[in-house]
């Protein structure tokens, strides 16, 4: 990655077109915010439904009055989060368009941390101080998020005008959203950085969102992040029975499993994932599209942790599963 190439990503997004943007998280499709014919070629090119709205990057918590009012003092706390996988949900400002809110009065505002990423904003901004970029993640709608640059080629390669390749993607799930529009902070979507992690900051343990009274979260929908393959998700104990029951019928399963295969079990497709959240979330998205291009009659995940430190990917493997 030159300083070539993050100019031309710089001049690409001001002109209007759509860049694929490595973040720490996962890619990017990326448009000036400011540009509404931009932004609507995002919602087009994802087959993303209008009501779900964009979150904005920006290079700078200056940024922030741009974007956002009614800002509460404990966001300039939160923001020792960034530049990170965390995005905060603020009362918008009058101007910012409707279709980068999904027609809400919030918009969502993050500084990521990936170097090509802060390079672009810090770039775009040095000659358009007030911009932001908005980026859902560089997926169809509902599919799996994108880790490298050459999923974003699979997904989305003819509509995307320019993708830079920062690598695989270091933390591998998407941000933590946290509304702070709502008097009270509430996470809206589990992630990389978690309750505990805002308590420290705010003082007290945010709540979290429940499905049942969900907003207009495309992540809050129950089947996002889905593989084509049908999902199951199953304790360890229960895989062995499942497995073979399903060897019996001729079916050809994925696997992903903390442990490789007993000898008792009949052979299918598997992948090992390691046993840390950090490492697991890495690993996750990329094995769920390996598996999923297999033509496999199911994938048959094992179930992780029931704790704090595994609940953002155990939030992400219960969609996939819907
Ligand atoms: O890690 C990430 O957040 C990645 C990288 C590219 O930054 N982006 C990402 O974008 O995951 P996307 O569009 O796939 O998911 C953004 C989520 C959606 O569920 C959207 O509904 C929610 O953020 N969101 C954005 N603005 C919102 C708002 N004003 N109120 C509530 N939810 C909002
Ligand atoms: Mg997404």
């Amino acid at each position: 990655m030159t300083a070539d190439d993050i100019a031309s990503a710089v001049r690409y997004l001001l002109a209007g077109e759509l860049v694929g943007l490595p973040t720490e998280t996962v890619y990017g499709l990326a448009a000036d915010a400011r540009n509404p014919a931009a932004v609507q070629r995002i919602f087009t090119a994802k087959g993303r439904p209008a009501d779900h709205p964009l979150i904005v990057h920006l290079a700078h918590p200056h940024g922030l009055r741009h974007w956002a009012c009614q800002i509460p003092d404990i966001t300039w706390k939160l923001t020792a989060f960034w530049p990170g996988p965390l995005t905060l949900i603020l009362k918008k400002q009058d101007w910012v368009p409707a279709l980068v809110t999904g027609g809400q009065e919030t918009v969502g505002l993050r500084i990521p941390s990936h170097p090509v990423a802060h390079a672009v904003l810090r770039e775009m901004t040095r000659l358009a101080p007030d911009a932001g970029i908005a980026a859902p993640s560089a997926n169809r709608f509902g599919a799996v998020s994108p880790t490298t640059a050459q999923h974003v080629r699979e997904e989305l390669g003819c509509q995307v005008d320019l993708i830079l390749d920062g690598g695989a993607c270091e933390v591998g799930i998407e941000s933590t959203i946290l509304d702070l529009s709502r008097g009270e902070p509430v996470v809206l979507r589990p992630g990389p950085i978690s309750p505990a992690q805002l308590a420290l900051v705010l003082g007290q343990m945010p709540s979290v969102l429940t499905t049942a009274d969900a907003p207009r979260v495309s992540g809050a929908l129950e089947s996002h992040y889905a593989p084509h393959t049908p999902m199951r998700l199953l304790v360890r104990e229960q895989m062995r029975d499942y497995l073979n029951a399903a060897h019996q019928r001729g079916e050809r399963c994925g696997v992903i499993a903390f442990s490789l295969p007993e000898t008792a079990e009949k052979p299918h497709s598997w992948r090992q994932l390691p046993s840390t959240p950090d490492a697991y979330a890495q690993a996750i998205y990329a094995t769920l599209r390996e598996l999923d291009v297999m033509g496999l009659d199911v994938m048959v995940t094992e179930a992780v942790p029931d704790t704090p430190g595994w609940a953002a990917i155990a939030d992400r493997l219960r969609r996939a599963a819907s």
